[in-house]
C-alpha cells in the first residue's frame, strides 16, 4: 500500500509518551500502564486515527489501545488524538498507540491483557485467494485475538467489501464467535452507536453500503473446527486495493 512519506512522524511519535516504542515489553502488563482498573478496548489497523480519537475522548471510563503498522499513519493518529483531547480540554489519559504487525500480535498481548472489545475497521480485503490468510479477520488472526479477548467480549468489524464480509462471517463462526448483530447497510440499519472512520466516509460518499457485524466470543474451544480456505471466497473484487491506496495517500 502506497503512502506519502511523513518525515516528521517518527521523531514526533518518539517524543509522545502515549506512543509505546517497544510494545512487546508490556506483554502481560498492559493493564498496569493505565492508572485505573477500567475495561480495555483495542483498535486494529487504526489508520489516521479518526475513529479512535473520537471514541476515546467520548469514553473517559474506558482504556484504549490503537495499533497500526505504518508510522506515517500513527503520526496522523497521534495528531488527531491530541487535537480531539485539546478541543475537549482534557489530558490524553486513556489511550496508547503503537506500531505493530498485527499478524504477530501475540508477541504483544497475552491472556493477562484481557480486552472487552476489539474494533477492526476497513482492513485490507486481500482479494487473491493465496492472500486470504493475511486478512485481519482470518482464522489465523481470530485464534490469536481469542487469547486476549474476554469470554463474552466482542469484535466489531466494518468493511465496504462484500467478499471479505461474507468470508469473515464464516471465519468468526469457525473460530467460536456468535454473530449478535449483522447488517449489510450500517447507515440504514438503525444502529446508532457508530463513529465514522476515514474509509467509511469515503466509501459511503461513493454510495457503497457499509457492512458491519458484532461477533461475541464463546467459551468453547473452536480449535478442532478450524477449517481451511473454502470455495466461497473466490469472487474477484476489482480495484479494491486501488481504492484503499488512494485513500492512504493524503
Ligand atoms: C484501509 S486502512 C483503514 C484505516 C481505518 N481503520 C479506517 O477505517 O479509515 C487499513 C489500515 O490498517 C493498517 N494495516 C493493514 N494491515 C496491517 C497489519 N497486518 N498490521 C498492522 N496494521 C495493518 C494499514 O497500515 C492501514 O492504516
Amino acid at each position: 500500500m502506497r503512502i506519502r512519506r511523513k518525515p516528521w512522524a517518527r521523531p514526533e511519535l518518539a517524543e509522545w509518551e502515549n506512543c509505546i516504542d517497544v510494545p512487546a515489553e508490556n506483554r502481560g502488563k498492559w493493564k498496569s500502564l493505565f492508572k485505573n482498573d477500567a475495561p480495555m478496548m483495542l483498535e486494529l489497523g487504526c489508520g489516521k486515527g479518526g475513529f479512535i480519537s473520537k471514541l476515546a475522548v467520548a469514553n473517559p471510563d474506558i482504556n484504549y489501545i490503537a495499533v497500526d503498522i505504518k508510522s506515517e499513519m500513527l503520526g496522523l493518529a497521534m495528531r488527531n488524538i491530541k487535537r480531539e483531547y485539546a478541543e475537549a480540554n482534557r489530558e490524553v489519559d486513556n489511550v496508547y498507540i503503537f506500531s505493530q504487525e498485527i499478524m504477530l500480535i501475540s508477541k504483544v498481548f497475552s491472556n493477562e491483557d484481557m480486552f472487552d472489545r476489539i474494533y477492526i475497521n476497513f482492513c485490507n480485503p486481500w482479494p487473491k485467494t493465496h492472500d486470504h490468510k493475511k486478512r485481519l479477520t482470518h482464522n489465523n488472526q481470530l485464534m490469536q485475538y481469542r487469547e486476549f479477548l474476554k469470554d463474552g467480549g466482542e469484535i466489531r468489524f466494518k468493511t465496504d467489501n462484500d467478499d471479505l464480509f461474507l468470508s469473515s462471517k464464516r471465519y468468526f463462526a469457525e473460530c467460536g464467535f456468535e454473530l449478535t448483530f449483522v447488517t449489510e447497510d450500517l447507515h440504514n440499519s438503525g444502529f446508532d452507536d457508530n463513529i465514522e472512520t476515514e474509509h467509511e466516509k469515503m466509501f459511503s460518499e461513493q454510495g457503497i453500503p457499509i457492512k458491519f457485524l458484532i461477533a461475541k466470543k464463546l467459551t468453547i474451544n473452536p480449535a478442532e473446527k478450524q477449517g481451511s480456505e473454502s470455495e466461497i471466497c473466490t469472487e474477484k473484487v476489482e480495484n479494491c486495493d486501488e481504492k484503499h491506496e488512494n485513500m492512504n495517500d493524503n
